[in-house]
């Protein structure tokens, strides 16, 4: 599959650009980037070609992985399916939930597959994790602490405007919130509220009647860094398990999942329809901030 890389940020870096060099079955064919000596440099370290047109890397390519800023990344991608591409999204795949499902309608309309990168979620111990807990069910209540610590000195992710915008609800939130919908299903209600230093704490109910409850920060005092979730049930606690942080590889899988996708294998389980569920549940918690009260979804 020959693949468009667009973003050069520290993402791209970390996860991406050797990832999308790794794979056997991917032609890394170029990297788009609105700073030209960015894309140049990260193109060069992987034989691939700068673009400074990112419609025409969009031509050249049968699929495109986005490492962009949420609302970037979305104009892009839909630019992309409409053109026939398969989509390959980094979390979260908008801001907005109208914005996630006009990707979902024009992918569909194409007939392109579509996979976003909830990196955990790609990582062998937690996707087993998952299938045994949804087996497993009668689960009552889930909390995920997923506290990081951005803006120390060195840390490349303190960059982004939008991080220090939107913080860790958006940042961190979309890899809660997915770990949780697969085990206790849709969410029909979500209240949010913030506090200092970014700490969002989110309650969801979800369609069965399960409770969820989400601590979420990207600026937690370094001492509080932590990512802990656990599950409550009629059989007892379920811990999930720490695993090591391995981008590369996991983001291998999230290719090998586009290409079987774009073959035409099943659609992944991290597919476009669920990135636009989680960004849904996202925007809900914001609302809720804002106006004060809960939301419902339908
Ligand atoms: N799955 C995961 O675990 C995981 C982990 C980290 C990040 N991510 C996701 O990956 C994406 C990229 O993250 P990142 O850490 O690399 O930082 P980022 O700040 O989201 O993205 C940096 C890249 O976006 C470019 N950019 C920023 N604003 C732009 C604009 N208005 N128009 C065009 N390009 C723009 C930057 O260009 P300049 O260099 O010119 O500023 C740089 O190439 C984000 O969506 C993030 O959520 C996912």
């Amino acid at each position: 599959m020959r693949f468009g890389l667009f973003g050069t940020g520290p993402w791209a870096h970390q996860a991406h650009a050797p990832a999308l060099a790794a794979h056997q079955d991917v032609e890394f064919v170029g990297v788009w980037g609105r700073n030209a000596e960015k894309a140049a440099a990260l193109a060069g370290e992987h034989g691939a070609e700068p673009y400074a047109d990112a419609d025409a890397l969009i031509a050249d390519v049968d699929a495109i992985a986005v490492a962009l800023p949420p609302d970037v990344q979305a104009d892009i991608a839909l630019r992309a399916a409409k053109a026939g591409r398969h989509l390959l999204l980094d979390k979260p795949p908008a801001f907005t939930a109208a914005a996630a499902d006009g990707i979902v309608a024009a992918a569909t309309e194409a007939e392109v597959a579509g996979v976003v990168f909830f990196t955990r979620r790609f990582m062998p111990q937690i996707q087993q994790f998952v299938e045994g807990a949804r087996e497993a069910g009668g689960w009552l209540e889930a909390r995920v602490d997923h506290l990081g610590s951005i803006f120390q000195p060195g840390n490349p992710f303190g960059e982004s405007a939008w991080r220090k915008e939107s913080g860790g609800l958006w940042d961190v939130g979309p890899h809660a919130v997915a770990l949780v919908l697969p085990v206790l299903g849709p969410v029909t209600e979500v209240t949010a509220l913030a506090g200092p230093r970014d700490m969002t704490h989110v309650l969801m109910r979800h369609a069965e009647g399960a409770i969820s409850t989400l601590s979420l920060s990207v600026d937690a005092p370094a001492k509080l860094e932590r990512e802990d979730a656990v599950l409550y049930g009629e059989s007892g606690v379920a811990v999930v398990p720490p695993v090591p942080w391995l981008p590369v590889e996991a983001f291998g899988r999230a290719i090998d999942a586009l290409i079987g996708a774009a073959n035409g294998g099943e659609s992944p389980a991290l597919d476009l329809r669920f990135g636009a569920e989680v960004v849904r549940v996202l925007a809900a918690a914001a609302e809720s901030i804002e106006k004060g009260r809960t939301v419902t979804l339908a």
